[in-house]
């Protein structure tokens, strides 16, 4: 009976397919793969370096990154969000390059009053240039629990999940002429005060009685393709590495229907759309 049940778990983990890898490595301890990068007295680790908590207060707020930078892989971090009326604080999970021509994958968590639903912006940067911002509601309080936000990233498309619900899909359209990050990028997240633009346009400040903020990271292996120098990330690309293989070149037909259901349902803002800012749709829109 057990292996009975235990043949339609394994079944259902390997028809569900694509996100079962990283969900399912063993945890690891946050010093192996990160490091604090910004406000050291607001960074604190537990249970055994498995779980992170970043702080925020008036006079700081916090960050970490990977010790190594990546080219191609599927990125996850479990988080759960600032428990307490959060306007104006945001929460940030993203790949970044360095410089002017810089690439970025970004998760942003935008805090609300009490009450009011926590907002999920994303968005895209490849050669320096980003504004292709989207943002969703979430289905589930993301301060109640950890959930998983994942970053697919290969040569044929860029997926935000969560959980692993397709959020935002980005195809590699540069034989049009759309920037496609290529560069190595590190993984970061942080936790800071965005009360400028992040809730109701920055209109809503920061409250910073609810001080200090503090949100939970865990989920620190990563399945990504290492590179010390862009020389070698030829490497990168090869389908040794499974998030390469053909099946993650694309969405499966359902999890198409998923995402298209996350856009009909879900979706607040799409630069796409935004004919006040874009009279012409950008290319990759089309
Ligand atoms: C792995 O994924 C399954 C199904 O999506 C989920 O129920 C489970 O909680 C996840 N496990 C972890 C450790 O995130
Ligand atoms: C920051 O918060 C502390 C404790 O709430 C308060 O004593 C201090 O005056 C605040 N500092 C600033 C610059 O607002
Ligand atoms: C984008 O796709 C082209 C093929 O159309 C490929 O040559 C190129 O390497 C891809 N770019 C990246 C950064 O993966």
């Amino acid at each position: 009976m057990g292996s009975i049940i235990l043949f339609v778990f394994l079944l259902l983990v390997a028809s569900n397919g694509v996100l079962s890898k990283g969900n399912m490595t063993k945890e690891i301890s946050f010093h192996q793969n990160y490091k604090v990068i910004w406000g050291d007295n607001y960074v604190l680790s537990s249970n055994q370096g498995k779980e992170v908590q970043l702080k925020m207060d008036n006079s700081s707020g916090s960050g970490f990154g990977s010790k190594m930078t990546y080219v191609s892989g599927l990125f996850h971090m479990r988080i759960k969000l600032p428990n307490k009326n959060s306007a104006g604080v945001v929460t940030a999970y993203y790949l970044t390059s360095e410089g002017k021509m810089h690439d970025e994958l970004d998760f942003e968590f935008l805090g609300n009053r009490d009450g009011k639903p926590y907002r999920l912006q994303t968005n895209i940067f490849a050669d320096g240039q980003g504004n292709r911002e989207q943002r969703i509601k979430l289905w589930f309080d993301p301060r109640a629990d950890f959930h998983t936000y994942q970053i697919l990233w290969n040569q044929h498309q860029i997926v935000f999940y969560v959980d692993n619900t397709p959020i935002r899909v980005y195809k590699n359209k540069s034989n049009i002429g759309v920037g496609y990050p290529s560069r190595p990028m590190q993984i970061q997240a942080s936790l800071w005060d965005g009360d400028s633009w992040a809730t109701n346009g920055g209109k809503t400040k920061t409250n910073w009685k609810y001080a200090p903020f503090k949100a939970n990271f865990q989920g620190f292996d990563v399945s990504g393709c290492q590179v010390l120098s862009s020389s070698n990330s030829q490497n990168c690309f090869s389908e040794k590495h499974w998030w390469n293989s053909p099946k993650f070149w694309q969405l499966s037909p359902s999890q198409h229907r998923q995402y298209e259901h996350v856009k009909h349902k879900y979706m607040t803002y799409d630069y796409c759309t935004d004919r006040i800012r874009y009279p012409q749709p950008p290319l990759e829109c089309l």
